[in-house]
């Protein structure tokens, strides 16, 4: 099945000027970009995308990462993509993540994690226009 996603390239990763390089692992995974572009979050969005996660311990601590610099938002399209993209980062926490994936080779730690991507069709629904009007996404 044809599917979008959304990535988030996180500050630690555009930081190390790694946006490139993630970008073309992405693309070699067969995932098409439809829509990128880097931004810095202020912390009522990141609080907005993330508040989902308002009652766990380190919601402040990642929405403090999150606004702490810019980052390489993308919307990626191919066959599954959002299980495809979600097995090319690797697990969360990069002590857990396989050989080849994003996260082993790029992560810090669980919060300092490189990449995110969206779970589940709904939150790619959610996700993708949460940072792109359909004017920004190439048909
Ligand atoms: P992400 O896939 O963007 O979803 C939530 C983020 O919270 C996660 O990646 C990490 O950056 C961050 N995080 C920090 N600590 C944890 C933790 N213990 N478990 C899961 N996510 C965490």
């Amino acid at each position: 099945m044809l599917q979008r996603t959304l990535s988030i390239i996180k500050p630690d990763a555009v930081s190390r000027n790694l946006a490139g390089d993630i970008l073309a692992m992405i693309q070699a995974a067969g995932l098409t970009v439809k829509a990128t572009k880097m931004i810095q979050l202020t912390r009522a969005q990141a609080e907005a995308f993330y508040a989902v996660h308002k009652e766990r311990p380190f919601y402040g601590s990642l929405c403090d990462f999150m606004t702490s610099g810019p980052v390489v938002v993308s919307a990626l399209e191919g066959e599954n993509a959002i299980q495809a993209y979600r097995d090319l980062m690797g697990a969360t926490n990069p002590a857990n993540a396989a050989e080849g994936t994003i996260r082993k080779r790029f992560a810090l730690d669980v919060e300092k994690n490189a990449v995110h991507g969206s779970d589940a069709p709904e939150t790619a629904a959610q996700e993708i226009p949460f940072f792109f009007s359909a004017l920004e996404i190439v048909g």
